[in-house]
């Protein structure tokens, strides 16, 4: 582990400290380097990758081996974050065995420092026994988009006060069971602040409001280059996708108009060498 690279102790301190915690998603090597670059405390390498990288209508289809691959990724462009790898549906829910397999398997293949898994109470023994084989573990609850279909879609969560106070059970469930931080996922804003005050792990807000202990968001939202779908709660940065197609563009139109490549992007031959050729070939 690099020296200065973000630890575990540093994320719980940033609580203490009321300090914001910063936490972003990344798929790929150059998006690792930019994230480490803009000083980012976290960098999840997401299921959402499914969806906003792969062209996948969910997550539940994303496996070890995709998460594997963009991890390994991530990790060469990370050197101070600290990286999170996303433990995909079905990879820890069948049981504990299975959960600490796949979640070294994360570790020691793709190489993250962390692993996350989505669930509340019902996952605390799963989070309790993947901690105990010594992997930290972050949890994720309020929206699970793993299992939205049964939470009756990409909705809010903990709208009436029994389903608020069942998000507040799971996040102290998780605390129990021993993760370093949470994700809180599309909740009222209040409900937010409740949460981060009822735990004293950090609580990571994505729809959450302001008042938790850091943000995070899926990088292809925040930058406009994911369009299919932008979430109430994302904020858009830039708009990099209109660029990127612009840029294309005019590179279409300087082939088709034979423009580009310019002598400044041509490798020259000597003339000499070229002379020589023309008289080999015609012989
Ligand atoms: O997969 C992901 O990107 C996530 C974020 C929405 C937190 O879980």
């Amino acid at each position: 582990m690099n020296q200065s690279q973000i630890t575990i102790q540093a994320i719980k301190q940033a609580k203490k400290d009321q300090r914001k915690l910063v936490m972003i998603t990344a798929y790929d090597y150059p998006f690792g380097l930019m994230a480490d670059e803009a000083g980012v405390d976290i960098v999840l390498v997401g299921d959402s990758l499914g969806m906003v990288v792969m062209g996948l209508d969910g997550t539940v289809k994303v496996t070890m081996e995709h998460m594997i691959h963009h991890i390994k990724a991530v990790v060469r462009g990370c050197k101070r974050p600290l990286v999170v790898g996303d433990m995909p549906f079905m990879s820890y829910n069948t049981s504990v065995r299975d959960a600490i397999i796949n979640a070294g398997r994360l570790m020691k293949e793709g190489g993250c420092d962390v692993v996350k898994l989505e669930g509340g109470t019902d996952f605390a023994p799963i989070v309790a026994g993947i901690v105990k084989a010594g992997i930290p573990v972050q949890g994720h609850v309020g929206l699970t988009p793993q299992t939205a279909s049964a939470l009756g879609g990409f909705k809010m969560q903990g709208k009436d006060a029994q389903a608020a106070k069942r998000i507040v059970d799971d996040a102290r469930a998780l605390e129990d069971a021993g993760v370093f931080s949470m994700i809180l996922e599309a909740v009222p804003a209040p409900l937010g602040k409740i949460v981060s005050e009822a735990v004293s792990v950090p609580v990571i807000g994505i729809g959450a409001g302001s008042d938790v202990d850091g943000q995070v968001l899926v990088t292809h939202d925040m930058i406009g280059l994911f369009d299919k779908f932008t979430p109430k709660f994302v904020k858009q940065y830039t708009q990099i996708r209109p660029t990127i197609i612009d840029a294309m563009k005019a590179y279409k139109e300087e082939v088709v108009k034979k423009s580009f490549p310019a002598p400044e992007h041509s490798f020259s031959m000597p003339e000499q060498a070229l002379e020589e050729l023309k008289k080999m070939i015609q012989d």
